[in-house]
């Protein structure tokens, strides 16, 4: 195993994706984990990057016992800073420049022992960057190994220990070296074996489930009917058969005919106990007037929380004689967290089978798991659901067109086969109105957006290259079926600069 000690950088579980999908089992904890308490060695240690400057008082740092362990260390952006800091504070400081996106890397030959991660690349490589601060002078003991024309020590080897940095990021799609890098560091470097699968995670999953609920009556699972909650579901059914039970919340925000379906999967297919709550005229409510996507959010995640615990304590009473050995809660991350008062007031304890997975890799576990493929390929669904895919106010009349609107679109984006070659696709509402003619009549009407994006890990995106003609007639279907709606446009931004959702 690989241990991935992270920093807080937004890209941190992508080494653990990459790895994995390198074979290489990968655990991330925080950068602080005091190495005393590890009840396993690592083969092989990654410092992630982190958003902090090394020199800042009360930035993140390692346990300094991580460089007793003699195991391979690489370190990536803040990790290589965090390296060179170690050796001597002055090491590190600001740059003149950002250097953020594509970089050319020129790869410096040195020896036998530092040349093994760039080994078998070339004396040129792409690179991305995303960084500020940089390594100014060399840390004492150390060779340059890599350089870019702002970065004189992109990338840095101890020479003789197994110690590495990288300025860049290599665990990023867009560092197209980085792959053959990780695998250097890993199987190469680290001498970790690339033969691990995504099914032992399921057993291994299983196991950990089980001996976390150990004897205890009740599991209760948040279920959106998502990929991630039916999957996550389905794998708690496996672990403990029907002391799962699942709570399926609807907020009013859901899909055309969501929570039925949602219903007919969890219940008839995968034989899930499952209780709906009706919470569309609660959630409406409390969203009332309110516009500010950051301020829709935390409403719809407290109004969730309010509703779940209310009918955890329902389950939990009518489950009350066989509910004496305690409780535990699965929740699933999309639920923003639970309140901490609702753990430790309750007693409660919280599983997140697949909190360290990538969609594809929960996607292959519901496969392994023999979920329908309908279920398993289903585009994800942002748990605030369109309430941020309507700009300004979430309205009941908004809401009911945005759903006709965005059915349509996907039905015939289904139709046209083209469904399993976009990673997510949706109709938002504008903010504003727009005239438009239908018939003698001039009517003030709603502006549909659709959005359709290609990505694997959602980090950035880039739009679909529909048949204009196609969405000419996903227009003109729009307008004629979903009253209310006089104008209907293409959103043609990539991410970055624009979000996959609209708020
Ligand atoms: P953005 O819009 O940030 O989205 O490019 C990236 C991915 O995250 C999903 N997303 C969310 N999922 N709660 C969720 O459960 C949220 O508040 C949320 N915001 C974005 C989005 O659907 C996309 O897949």
């Amino acid at each position: 195993t690989i241990l991935v000690l992270d920093f807080g950088s937004q890209t941190s579980h992508l080494i653990l994706r990459r790895l994995r999908a390198l074979g290489v089992f990968t655990e991330l904890l925080p950068c602080n984990t005091k190495i005393a308490e590890l009840t396993w060695k690592p083969k092989g240690i990654v410092f992630s990057g982190g958003p902090s400057s090394v020199y800042d008082e009360g930035s993140p740092h390692v346990d300094p016992a991580v460089f007793d362990l003699a195991v391979p260390i690489l370190g990536i952006c803040y990790g290589c800073q965090e390296i060179a800091w170690r050796a001597d504070s002055k090491n590190v400081a600001r740059g003149e420049k950002r250097e953020y996106g594509h970089a050319d890397v020129t790869v410096t030959k040195v020896n036998s022992h530092a040349d093994r991660l760039f080994a078998g690349m070339g004396d040129k490589v792409a690179a991305f960057m995303s960084h500020f601060d940089k390594l100014v002078k060399l840390p004492t003991d150390y060779v340059v190994i890599a350089n870019t024309e702002n970065s004189e020590f992109a990338g840095i080897a101890h020479k003789e220990k197994p110690i590495f940095g990288v300025q860049f990021h290599p665990e990023l799609e867009h560092t197209p070296c980085g792959e053959a890098l990780l695998r250097n560091f890993s199987v190469d470097i680290c001498g970790a074996q690339p033969n691990w699968q995504m099914g032992d995670f399921v057993q291994l999953e299983i196991a950990r489930i089980r001996e976390t609920v150990g004897d205890r009556a009740l599991v209760l699972g948040a279920c959106s009917g998502g990929v991630d909650s039916t999957v996550g579901a389905a794998l708690m059914k496996e672990a403990i058969g029907d002391r799962f039970k699942a709570i399926l919340i609807d907020n009013g925000c859901m899909r055309l005919n969501e929570c039925e379906e949602v219903k007919k999967t969890l219940s008839d297919h995968l034989g899930i106990d499952l209780t709906v709550v009706d919470g569309e005229e609660l959630f409406l409510s409390r969203l009332a007037g309110v516009t500010e996507p950051e301020t829709k959010r935390k409403i719809i995640g407290s109004t969730f929380i309010d509703l779940f615990e209310k009918e955890a304590i329902r389950i939990e009473k009518e489950a009350e004689s066989s509910a004496n050995a305690g409780k535990v809660i699965k929740s699933h991350h999309n639920v923003g967290g639970l309140p901490q008062r609702m753990i430790d007031g309750q007693g409660l304890r919280l599983l997140e089978p697949l909190r360290l997975l990538f969609k594809d890799e929960v996607r292959a576990i519901g496969r392994q798991l023999g979920i329908h493929e309908s279920l398993v390929g289903r585009h994800p669904f942002p748990g605030p659901g369109i309430a941020i895919r309507i700009l300004g106010d979430v309205t009941k009349e908004r809401v009911d067109i945005a759903r006709k609107a965005d059915h349509i679109f996907i039905s015939m984006i289904k139709e046209a086969g083209l469904y399993d070659q976009i990673s997510q696709a949706f109709a938002g509402l504008d903010t504003n109105r727009s005239v438009g003619v239908f018939g003698d009549q001039r009517v003030w009407g709603y502006i549909v957006i659709l959005r359709a994006v290609r990505t694997k890990d959602f980090m950035s995106a880039e739009i679909f290259k529909f048949d204009l003609e196609f969405l000419e007639n996903v227009s003109r279907r729009i307008c004629n079926e979903v009253e209310g709606v006089s104008r209907v446009t293409y959103d043609l931004t990539s991410k970055p600069p624009g979000t996959i959702e609209l708020e």
